[in-house]
Parts: structure tokens; sequence; C-alpha cells
């Protein structure tokens, strides 16, 4: 079943972030998973900041596969008004992080700066990408919080990342409908969608899914198991299971157990460094799921004509 996750309080962040945009913003800076770069995009956020320089830091790279990483960067990087790079907010920053990071976003908007034109940036990312973990350490460092601005929303902060670049802080957020089925699915078992939305044995049984044909090693490394690549791929969950003694009463393997130990072994990167989605991988995916939409919308559409011409 296709995973969906846009509570209310999300509304009122996509309200919040239109409405600095109108205020005016002179770039984005958007944290992506650099385990999910294309799951972890948002394309509402591509629509409200259309044409806006774009920073993308390709975030928990510690925990990504380097050599995909690498894929995503050249991808980003070749397209206009745009710069990415990896990061791990997680470690311990130094000045220059913060340093570079305000060097990068004065090339997204070379034009502005200074006192009278400071440079406006928004930051954006999914839940639990790290964005608090990145301010935090900049909080830290040099820049610091200010407090509301008159005239935009209550909550909105900006922080000072030097005295004439501005961060817009947002907070996370999703997106209506998540069109692509596998990046539901991989937005889940990272951690972005709330415990609630979706079933985690489905995700567990998707992630092993989309793990089994790059990452069979890994599987067999954490879980002690041989032959990873030919097994059924529903066969797998119910092997770790049965690997790690997971059993109820009655004897039946424990199902759910070994989902939840699987999804944290993602989360924390026991499972070694791992990234979910190639660029082309993603590109096929969305244009299968617009086509899919497309049809679905055709069918609609003929039936209604159908009806109507009774
Ligand atoms: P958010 O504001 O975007 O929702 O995310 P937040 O900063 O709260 O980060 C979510 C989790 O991701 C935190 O772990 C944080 O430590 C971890 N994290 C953030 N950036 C990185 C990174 O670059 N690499 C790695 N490996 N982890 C990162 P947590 O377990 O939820 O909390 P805590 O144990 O750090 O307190």
């Amino acid at each position: 079943m296709a995973i969906q996750w846009f509570p209310g309080h999300m509304h009122s962040t996509r309200k919040a972030i239109a409405q600095r945009c109108q205020a005016g913003i002179d770039g984005v800076i958007e944290l992506l998973d650099a385990r999910l770069p294309g799951a972890s995009a948002n394309p509402l956020l591509a629509a409200l900041t259309a044409g806006k320089p774009a920073l993308k830091l390709l975030n928990k790279a510690d925990l990504a596969d380097p050599q995909r990483t690498a894929l995503w960067l050249d991808h980003y990087n070749a397209q206009p008004g745009t710069r990415a790079i990896p990061l791990d907010a997680s470690a311990p920053a130094s000045l220059t992080t913060l340093t570079t990071l305000v060097a990068l976003c004065r090339t997204l908007a070379p034009l502005r700066g200074g006192m009278t034109k400071p440079l406006r940036l928004l930051i954006c990312g999914i839940p639990n990408v790290g964005k608090s973990t990145l301010i935090n350490r900049l909080v830290g460092k040099k820049a610091a919080k200010t407090g509301d601005e008159a005239g935009i929303t209550k909550e909105e902060q900006y922080i000072v990342l030097a005295s004439d670049v501005y961060l817009y802080d947002t907070p996370g957020m999703l997106w209506p409908k998540i069109s692509v089925p596998r990046s539901g699915y991989h937005l889940a078992a990272s951690g972005a969608i709330g415990r609630n939305a979706y079933d985690e044995q489905e995700v567990a049984f998707e992630l092993l899914a989309a793990l089994q044909p790059a990452y069979a090693d890994r599987i067999e490394a954490r879980y002690r198991l041989a032959g990873v690549a030919a097994l059924a791929t529903d066969a797998l969950l119910p092997a770790i299971a049965r690997q790690r003694g997971l059993v109820q009463a009655g004897g039946r393997l424990n199902l759910q157990k070994a989902a939840e130990v699987v999804l944290n072994d993602f989360r924390a990167g026991l499972l070694g460094r791992i990234t979910l989605e190639t660029p082309d991988e993603h590109a096929a995916w969305l244009s299968e799921a617009l086509a899919a939409e497309a049809a679905l919308d055709a069918a609609r559409l003929d039936k209604k004509t159908r009806r109507t011409a009774r």
C-alpha cells in the first residue's frame, strides 16, 4: 500500500514557506538524506522556490555509499543554479564548515551581500534529515539565532550566519502526495514518516527488497545468513527472524520484531554504508509513477465522459 503522510502542521509549514518566498529569498538550502536523495527531495519545495539558486546538502553522507553519493553530486551539480555537497552534520563541526557553508551560500547569489542587500536563504528538509543538528552546530559556533521577524509568520526565525547572510529556518516537511511508491518506503525506512502512517513489516520487506540486489553481502554479514542474493525476497525477513531466534508463543516467527530490528539497524547504519537509489533508478521510478498516474487520470476521464454521454 502506498505510504502518505502530510499532517496539519505541514500545511502550516507550506504556508510559511510560501510567505517567506513572497517576502523575498535569494536561495534555498535543501538538506537531503544522502541514503535516499531522490526520495527526500521535496517536489513541493521545488515548486515553491522554482528559479531560485539551490544548495543541496547531502546529509548523513557518513551512512551513505560513497560511490552512489558521487553519482548524486554529479547529478545535482550538473543542474543550472544548483550546487551540491556531502555533509555529516553529526560530526563535530569545525569553523571551516561554517566558513565553507557561508562561502558556498554567497556563490548562490553573488549579487547579494553587504548590509543593504543581505543574502536571505531558506533552509528546508524532510523530518529527521538532520536540520536541527546542523543548525545547532552552526548556532553553537559563530552564528546567532534571532527572534521573530515582524510581518512574517510568528514562528519564523532567522539565523545570522554572517553579518550579511540570514538563514530562515522552517520545520521538517513532506508533501501531500508521494507519487513514487518506493520513495514512500525509503522515507519510512529512514524515519522521516510518522510511525502510525506505515506498517513496519511492509517497510522492512521493501527495504530488504531494495538492499538485496546491491547489498546482499551486508545482509549476510549482519544477520549471519548465506546465499542472500539467491533467496526469494519474501524469505528474507523470516530468515532473519529465525537466525535471531525471534519466535512467538506457539513457535511462530515474530516477523514484527524482525522488521523492527531491520529498520533500526538501517537507521543506525549497522548494515554499513548504504544508498537506496541512484539518480537513474529514481528517474525511472518517477517516470513510471507519472505514466501510471496519467493512465489513471485518462481512465477516470473516460469513465466520466461515458457516464455523462448516457
Ligand atoms: P531534523 O531536525 O531534520 O528532524 O533532524 P535532527 O537534527 O533531529 O536529526 C535526526 C537524527 O539524525 C538525530 O539522531 C541526529 O543525531 C542524526 N543525524 C543528523 N545528521 C546526521 C549525520 O550527518 N550523520 C548521522 N549519522 N546522523 C545524523 P537521533 O538518534 O534521532 O538523536 P540523537 O541520538 O542524536 O540525540
